[in-house]
């Protein structure tokens, strides 16, 4: 199959039923269980299991670890967008077009939610089921350790906070921007690689190359639409950033620079994985929809 869009509607019909049955099912005892799968079964781009999914069409990787992965990056996600929206955090109502989750369950559900979601990723990761040798089973679950937490997006979230309200080089925000999007952008895509029983190092490193371009990529785009796009497109209040004075591209360079410089990385991205020739076509296409993106 060739046809892009079709590839898209097939595999996202896929990721939404994979995550819908590895959830825990709502239960009567506690009201976690239902704002779990609200907060992960409300209409998501999946755009870093389509990430997944498309190295997979270029190197051979088990099912089955793909599967947990995507689960565990889909967990991940999530819970960081709970979390971001808290009252403490980015204090956004709206999330996918409907009440983010500490409006609609309360700020200690929402917490919740989130410690669930993360223990959950980790149980999938380290599935005795996972058809990959456990040396790179544990390659891939420290990988995922490190992305998210104290050298990934916990910090570059905290890095967030620390630059609202304050004027920083375009160096600290592109640190920034790549450990709280780029570094679970970047982990999905190496732990995929190394899910592949004959994956090499150029292989790695061309992944590596490709998925930091994008990361860096997708938040200068979710800054400028959080600057042009309107609210029902977007599932979430725009003008949240210049609101809360936050640093973002479009603060720091404006809209038509920040557009420049996305470009530049989309084709960084395109020249890292031009050696894998036409296996690469469903990577080159994700970059162009991350890239030409309008929520
Ligand atoms: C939003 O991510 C937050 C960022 C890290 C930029 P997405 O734009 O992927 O959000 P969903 O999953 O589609 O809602
Ligand atoms: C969120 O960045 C990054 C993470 C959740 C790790 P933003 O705060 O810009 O994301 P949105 O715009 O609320 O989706
Ligand atoms: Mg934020
Ligand atoms: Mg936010
Ligand atoms: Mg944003």
């Amino acid at each position: 199959m060739n046809n892009f869009h079709e590839w898209l509607s097939q595999k996202q019909a896929f990721i939404e039923s994979l995550l819908e049955k590895n959830l825990p099912r709502v239960s009567h005892e506690t009201q976690l269980n239902e704002a779990i799968r609200y907060s992960v079964l409300n209409g998501g781009k999946r755009m870093r299991s389509l990430l997944i999914l498309a190295i997979a069409e270029t190197i051979e990787i088990p099912s089955i670890a793909i599967e947990n992965i995507i689960c565990a990056v889909e967990f991940i996600h999530a819970y960081s967008l709970v979390h971001d929206d808290m009252p403490c955090m980015d204090n956004d109502d709206l999330r996918r077009g409907k009440l983010s989750c500490h409006k609609k369950f309360g700020e200690s559900t929402a917490l919740l939610v989130g410690d669930t979601l993360q223990s959950i990723a980790f149980s999938c990761l380290s599935s005795p089921f996972f058809q990959v040798n456990p040396d790179n089973q544990l390659k891939i679950i420290h990988t995922f350790s490190n992305a998210i937490g104290i050298e990934g997006m916990a910090k570059g979230q905290a890095l967030d906070i620390e630059y609202t309200n304050k004027k920083i080089s375009l160096d600290e925000l592109k640190t920034m921007h790549q450990y709280k999007t780029g570094s679970l952008i970047n982990a999905a895509c190496l732990m995929t690689v190394l899910a592949s029983n004959g994956y090499d190092k150029k292989m790695l490193d061309r992944i590596d190359t490709y998925s930091k371009s994008i990361g860096l990529m997708f938040q200068i785009q979710d800054d400028i639409l959080d600057k042009e796009a309107n609210q029902e497109t977007l599932g979430k209040t725009p003008g949240k950033d210049e609101q809360y004075n936050k640093s973002t591209f479009v603060s720091l360079l404006g809209i038509s620079k920040s557009k420049e410089l996305a470009a530049t990385y989309y084709e960084e991205a395109l020249a890292a994985i031009k050696p894998f020739g036409n296996k690469a076509y469903y990577l080159a296409s994700m970059a162009e929809l991350m890239m030409t993106r309008s929520h």
